[in-house]
């Protein structure tokens, strides 16, 4: 039912852990399974130089915090913010309908991160 590419990034996820002194913090929640992601950023001249992940939920919602990491790193904060829920379920070669709702987490916790990045500068 899961692409190889979300079993890889499950069994093999990228990026995890958490950044200390980190730019910026986001937590999200998913209130129908009390799932939670929580992505740290570590910026420099705008531009994304880490990412790391954790996420206490099921394996597409780590497959997919997984792969967000990936995609952010090396992106301005404006392209970063522009990263889709459905671009990052797509990068994962898809999700089956009802694990669609685990990968919104993972775009929506960084651009929580973005945001918070942004307030802390402001
Ligand atoms: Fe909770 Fe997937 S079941 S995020």
């Amino acid at each position: 039912m899961y692409t190889d590419k979300v079993m890889d990034h499950f069994s093999n996820p990228r990026n995890v852990g958490e950044i200390e002194n980190a730019d910026g913090v986001g937590e999200v929640g998913n209130a129908s399974c009390g799932d939670i992601m929580k992505i740290y950023l570590k910026v420099e001249n705008n531009i994304i130089k880490d990412v790391k992940f954790k996420t206490f939920g099921c394996g597409a919602a780590i497959a997919t915090s997984s792969m967000v990491t990936e995609m952010a790193i090396g992106k301005t904060i404006d392209e970063a913010l522009e990263l889709t829920n459905a671009a990052v379920a797509e990068a994962l070669d898809g999700l089956p309908p009802a694990k669609i709702h685990c990968s919104n987490l993972a775009a929506d916790a960084l651009h929580e991160a973005i945001k918070n990045y942004k307030e802390s500068k402001a």
